[in-house]
């Protein structure tokens, strides 16, 4: 019996889920290691998010919601708008969804049909392109170097040859941590209204800058999709919980892709993440941890030899251009994983054609951990 597997299925790994099995498997047989390679906070959610979901486990009240989330945290989320933006909201646009990972999945389907087009930049985050391909959207990648500081330009879309359906733009970025301007950012958007072009913003590294913070799109439209999340400023990448904002024309289909796909998102992180956004204080401790790494890397990475380092004004990423000590980016962190236990992601899960050359360093743990690894990778390459 030969069955099928369809197609659609074909879609390329997210390599650093290898990268960390190999990693664990090596701390599993009693390793020290440093994980530079996972995109997440080393911290837990803020203490008054674990006190909201006690007291919602005790209720044991915690059957499906609305397909578009709980009203309390719409309503949050609309006011997080306003006190963070200066931006009105209405919160019946704003749709809880399972991370940000399940808003793509109800973006893409809800916004493009198979055979549309759809920009990114490249590098980028590789969900993107799975998620497109996998709903037969073909990719068209806009190849971005440090020249336009890792992000697309009107100029470089203009170079993109045929017209597109879709763009989306992450700031900052993941895997480079750079941000567009706001007035680059309104440039991009007005490009887009102007050749009807919907516009994605994927924000879930806002909250996370180390100079300008970062501005929303919704300042300049209310018809881009905006994507965020509590896995990362809000320190919940498991709670599995993000949100949309989308525009009118979006929400019903959206809804009812939400209902036949998800029923609704977690229950028990929805009501627990009302919290979230009063506990500033704790994150924004987070936020200067990674501040701290990120000028610790900034000093020792080049002394180790990584001196093309992306500017990282925001996530906690460095994108290190290693093209003069390798031309095999995963053979070149399997190398580094044996030999110092540090393991680091491979540019080719952000950038097939490029990444090769390209490494990305997460400096989202502990300190201590950081400077030790930054140590180790110096004693390396020594
Ligand atoms: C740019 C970007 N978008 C989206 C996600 C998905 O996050 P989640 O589904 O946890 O919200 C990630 C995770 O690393 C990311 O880096």
């Amino acid at each position: 019996m030969v069955l099928k597997v369809a197609e659609r299925g074909r879609v390329s790994p997210f390599i650093v889920m290898d990268v960390m099995r190999s990693a664990n498997e090596r701390a599993k047989k009693g390793a020290h290691v440093l994980h530079l390679e996972v995109g997440q906070p080393g911290t837990g959610a803020p203490a008054g998010v674990l006190a909201a979901a006690k007291s919602a486990i005790e209720s044991d009240r915690l059957g499906y919601t609305d397909a578009l989330g709980v009203a309390d945290l719409r309503q949050r989320i609309a006011r997080h708008y306003a006190g963070t933006y200066g931006i009105d909201v209405d919160p019946e646009r704003i749709v809880a969804t399972t991370g940000s990972s399940g808003a793509f999945v109800l973006a893409f389907l809800s916004a493009f049909d198979a055979g549309d087009r759809v920009a990114l930049a490249s590098p980028g985050y590789p969900a993107y392109r799975n998620i497109l391909e996998a709903v037969g959207v073909e990719v068209v990648s806009l190849e971005v170097g440090a020249d336009s500081n890792f992000q697309p330009t009107p100029e470089i879309l203009d170079r993109a040859g045929a017209a597109i359906d879709g763009l989306i733009v992450a700031s900052p970025s993941n895997p480079t941590g750079t941000m567009v301007s706001r007035d680059e950012l309104e440039a991009l958007v007005r490009y887009c209204a102007d050749r009807d072009i919907r516009f994605v913003s994927d924000e879930i590294y806002h909250g996370i800058t180390y100079g300008s913070p970062a501005e929303t799109a919704l300042a300049f439209t209310a018809d881009a999709v905006v994507v965020n999340s509590f896995s990362k400023y809000f320190s919940m990448t498991g709670w599995r919980l993000g949100w949309m904002v989308v525009p009118p024309d979006l929400t019903r289909p959206v809804e009812c892709l939400a209902q036949n796909l998800f029923i609704s998102p977690p229950t028990l992180s929805q009501i627990a993440a009302v919290a979230a956004f009063d506990c500033k204080d704790e994150l924004d401790g987070h936020v200067n941890r990674y501040g701290r790494n990120r000028a610790l890397l900034l000093e020792a990475l080049p002394k180790a030899g990584f001196s093309r380092l992306a500017s990282a004004d925001g996530a906690f990423y460095f994108y290190a251009d290693v093209g003069d000590m390798t031309n095999d980016s995963h053979a070149f962190c399997r190398r580094m994983l044996a030999a110092t236990d540090v393991a680091a992601t491979p540019g080719v899960d952000f950038d097939p054609g490029r990444g090769h050359q390209f490494v990305r360093f997460s400096f989202s743990g502990a300190t201590d951990e950081i400077a030790e690894a930054a140590a180790r990778l110096h004693d390396w390459l020594a």
